[in-house]
């Protein structure tokens, strides 16, 4: 497999994307940072400080942390520091995390959810999802997880699109499944940072990784 370049995307790599095998759509919006995607029933803007309060109500809610509680957010600085990560990833690599909320709700609709895929550490693409739980259940976890592999392909096509979840988290491994990515790893990371007993990491990947790759994610905790 060809390495990966990890320089900064130029601003290129932000450029509409359009895959109507997809079901993904572009909708401009020339007030934001980056195009608004339209999927089957989602519209996805990139996560901002103006979706900080609706964001950090999610993150804060006991129910979107049942298999791992300590990483409830219980301060919003911790909400502002992943946004922060998330507009990182965006500007240097071309894609972060979107703020989902319905279509039908249109852009001043509520939040219902984050998802999408931001640059790993470990030097590929990490895709993740936490919806508000009265989204759960029908099928927009899948959704915009299948929204963020196509964006990041766009993105970086070298890059892996790889995810990490608990044992104990069974629809989250289900989307995985849902979008094409297979397991590629089960343990308990070596510094054991998990807390709650008897739990696994699960790594998933769509494709091989290079070990340095997969060390890098199991190093992670
Ligand atoms: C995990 C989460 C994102 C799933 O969102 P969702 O929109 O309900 O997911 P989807 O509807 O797209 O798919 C969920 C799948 O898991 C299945 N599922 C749900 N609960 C399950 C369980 N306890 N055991 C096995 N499968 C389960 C569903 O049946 C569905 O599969 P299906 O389409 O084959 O029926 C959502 O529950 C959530 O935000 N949880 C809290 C945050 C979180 O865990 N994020 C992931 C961290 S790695």
């Amino acid at each position: 497999m060809a390495p990966v370049d990890h320089a900064p995307r130029s601003s290129a790599a932000r450029e509409p994307v359009s895959d109507p095998a997809d079901n993904v759509a572009v909708m401009i919006d020339t007030l934001a940072p980056a195009p608004a995607l339209r999927s089957a029933r989602l519209l996805l803007t990139p996560l901002t400080h103006a979706d900080a309060d609706a964001v950090h109500a999610i993150f804060a809610d006991a129910r979107t942390w049942q298999h791992l509680p300590s990483g409830r957010h219980t301060d919003v600085e911790q909400t502002l520091a992943m946004i922060e990560r998330s507009l990182t990833s965006l500007a240097e690599y071309g894609c972060g995390t979107w703020s989902m909320r319905l279509a039908d709700d249109g852009p001043d609709g509520p939040v219902i959810g984050v998802g999408g895929v931001t640059w790993s550490s470990a030097g590929c693409w990490n895709l993740g999802y936490r919806l508000a739980s009265e989204a759960w259940g029908k099928g927009l976890a899948t959704e915009v997880a299948r929204a963020g592999i196509v964006h990041a392909r766009r993105a970086e096509p070298d890059a892996p699109v790889t995810a990490r979840v608990l044992s104990t988290n069974p629809a989250s491994a289900r989307v995985l499944d849902h979008v094409g990515l297979t397991q590629v790893w089960r343990g308990v990371p070596r510094d054991r940072t998990l807390e709650v007993p008897d739990v696994e990491r699960l790594v998933f990947s769509d494709r091989r990784l290079r070990p340095e790759t997969l060390d890098g994610l199991i190093a992670l905790g």
